[in-house]
Order: C-alpha cells, then sequence, then structure tokens
C-alpha cells in the first residue's frame, strides 16, 4: 500500500455498513460539547415557538462530525434532510428544483458549500432570507422571471474551508458553528462507543492507544479500530489491548502521535527546506504539492493544536517541540528503533 493511499484510506467515507457508528441523536454524540449544547438549545427554543429553525452552517477539518450534526439537527427537529453538494447543483434551475421539493421545516443539507457556483449562490440569498426564488424562464424577447414561494426550510450548510465562503453567504446563517480536533479522551469514549456497536472486545489501554493516534479525528478513530480489529482477529485472539494496537498501528505505519504523511511532509519539509521557518504559506504549500487553502483550513490546525507548527506575523514556524521530535526520531533511527518522519 503506498503512502498516499494510507491517507486517503483513513479519510475513507463510512461504507453503509458503518452507519450504525454514526451517532443520530445529541445524546450519542460524543465530545464537543459547547456546540452541542449550543445546538441543543437552538433546537428546543425553536421546537417550543413552533417555528422552523434557522439556517445553520457548520464548519471544521473532515472527518469531525459536520454531516453527523446535520442528521442530528433534522431528526431532533422531526424533519426530513435532503442532502447534496456544492458542486452537484451547477445551474439555478437545480437549486430551484431541490428546494421547491421541500415541506415546511425540512433541512437541505449543502455539503461542502464553499463549492457552490456563484450564479447559484445568488439565487441562495433570496431562498434563505425571504423564502423565495425568482427564477429567469425563456429567453429573448420572452425573457420573463417568475418567483416561485418555497416553504421555510432550514439550510445546513458544511464546509471544510469556511474561510472561502463569500460575507453575504455567511452573513445569513443564524448560526455558526465551528468542529474542533477531539482531545484523546472523547476519541477514547468514540472508540469504545463504535466497538460495543460492532461487538469487538476493547481494553482500556486498546482503546487509548488507538484514540491517541487517530488526529483528533473521529472518522480516523473508527477507521484505525476496524483495521487494529481485523489484526487482533488473525494475529490474536480477537482482544484489543495495547499491545495489539500498538503491534496493528505501527504495520500500518501509523505515526505515534497520528501524523499521516502529509502532515510528516509538511513538517519536514519546514525544518530541511526552510530551515524551521519562518517560511510563507505560498512558499510552503508549493514545497508539498498542497493547495495554500488546504494547507491553512485542513492540515495546519491539527499541527498547530499538537505545538508542532505556529503562525507568526513573518510566516510558518517550527516550534521548539517540533525540533525535539525530530531529533528524537534521528536518535531513534540510529539505534535502528524508528523512522525518520
Ligand atoms: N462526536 C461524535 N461522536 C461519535 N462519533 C462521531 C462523532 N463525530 C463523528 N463521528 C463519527 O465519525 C464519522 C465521520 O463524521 P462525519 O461524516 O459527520 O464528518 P464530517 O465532518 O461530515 O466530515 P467531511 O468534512 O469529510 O464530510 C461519522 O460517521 C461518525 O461515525
Ligand atoms: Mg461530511
Amino acid at each position: 500500500m503506498t503512502k498516499r493511499s494510507i491517507r486517503e484510506e483513513l479519510n475513507r467515507p463510512e461504507t453503509e455498513l458503518d452507519a450504525r457508528l454514526r451517532p443520530s441523536r445529541f445524546d450519542e454524540f460524543v465530545g464537543q460539547r459547547k456546540v452541542r449544547e449550543r445546538l441543543e438549545l437552538f433546537v428546543e427554543a425553536a421546537r417550543r415557538r413552533g417555528d422552523v429553525l434557522e439556517h445553520v452552517l457548520l464548519s471544521g477539518p473532515p472527518g469531525l462530525g459536520k454531516t453527523t450534526l446535520a442528521g442530528i439537527l433534522a431528526e431532533a427537529m422531526g424533519v426530513s434532510l435532503r442532502a447534496t453538494q456544492g458542486p452537484v447543483i451547477d445551474k439555478p434551475a437545480d437549486l430551484a428544483g431541490l428546494l421547491t421539493g421541500l415541506e415546511r421545516g425540512d433541512v437541505l443539507f449543502i455539503d461542502e458549500i464553499h463549492r457552490l457556483q456563484k450564479s447559484v449562490e445568488e439565487y441562495l440569498y433570496s431562498a434563505m432570507e425571504e423564502f423565495v426564488i425568482d427564477i429567469m424562464i425563456d429567453q429573448g424577447a420572452n425573457a420573463r422571471s417568475v418567483r416561485l414561494t418555497l416553504p421555510p426550510f432550514t439550510l445546513i450548510g458544511a464546509t471544510t474551508r469556511v474561510g472561502l465562503l463569500s460575507a453575504p453567504l455567511r452573513s445569513r446563517f443564524g448560526m455558526n458553528c465551528r468542529l474542533d480536533y477531539y482531545p484523546a479522551e472523547e476519541l477514547e469514549a468514540i472508540v469504545r462507543r463504535s466497538a460495543a456497536i460492532l461487538g469487538v472486545e476493547v481494553d482500556e489501554g486498546g482503546a487509548r492507544e488507538i484514540a491517541r493516534r487517530s488526529r483528533g479525528t473521529p472518522r480516523i478513530a473508527n477507521n484505525l479500530l476496524r483495521r487494529v480489529r481485523d489484526y487482533a482477529q488473525i494475529k490474536g485472539d480477537g482482544r484489543i489491548t495495547k499491545i495489539v494496537a500498538d503491534a496493528a498501528l505501527r504495520m500500518l505505519e501509523i505515526d505515534e502521535d497520528g501524523l499521516d504523511e502529509m502532515d510528516k511532509r509538511v513538517l519536514a519539509s519546514l525544518l530541511f527546506r526552510f530551515k524551521g521557518g519562518p517560511v510563507g504559506l505560498n512558499s510552503l504549500a508549493v514545497s508539498v504539492g498542497e493547495e495554500p487553502d488546504t494547507l491553512e483550513e485542513v492540515i495546519e490546525p491539527f499541527l498547530i493544536q499538537e505545538g508542532l507548527l505556529k503562525r507568526t506575523a513573518q510566516g510558518r514556524q517550527a516550534t521548539e517541540r517540533c525540533w525535539e521530535r525530530f531529533r528524537a526520531r534521528r536518535e531513534a533511527e540510529n539505534s535502528n528503533q524508528g523512522r525518520l518522519f
């Protein structure tokens, strides 16, 4: 398996079989306490008033629970959810089709909302604000616009790149929630919950080891759990202990801290090509062959949280912790026990 595909595999969205792992109620959703409390209150207030839920924007890195929360919100409001993706809606008529198919209070979930076409986005403004949409029909001399009145609905937008959203669109959401990486204790709870659903036996040390190496991300925790389970079945008695988890993750080349290949490439480039920085975002992005926006909004936040990289007015800089990590790896490499980044 190539390194690239390990990264892809760990970020692979769940198959239908894994739908069981996706929480469908607030009380099953582990962690993110502040976001959860705000949303629960938001739902409760709307329900008591008999109102339709206001539009919600969910942002944050991949795999942290945006799609899950959209489903939980619809379920808690007792409405249907219709899901689509920004890039799939390629003309205003597609949007009109989606919107007119909704019933009062329904949720329209638009994933990757930062990738909506500009022309479609403009139609969305009046739909969100006044629940109307003006559609042009016919062309030339016969061209006229027809106003469609929509049932009041809730738009839930999800994005990994909130910085790319236009200000007019962003301002039309009544609630804006940002999800952050999960601390290890919360991931541990997620691993235990998923193991129980999958019928896998995992002890405390095993759950902790998987959690610690999941890059703060529930999706990765669930994917690692499945792969460690396979290993435990073939090489052991099926039980996941710390020793089994460690051996399986080592075989998969999952870093001690859960860093993936791209994380390591960014750090290596920062340390060696740019001598620890400071270096501008664009130069760093080019050096690892990644888009600057992706580097900034998907990759860097975790490295910053881990205290390995910092943003300064002069650019990106490696922290002392990052250098230490490298020295420790080099020593391990010299004694033939580990790998260099
Ligand atoms: N708080 C949580 N508690 C338990 N499981 C969770 C939680 N958040 C996410 N998960 C699990 O992680 C998986 C990934 O979450 P989800 O699909 O909602 O992420 P996402 O933010 O929509 O990612 P993407 O940006 O890639 O679309 C879910 O299927 C679910 O099983
Ligand atoms: Mg999603």
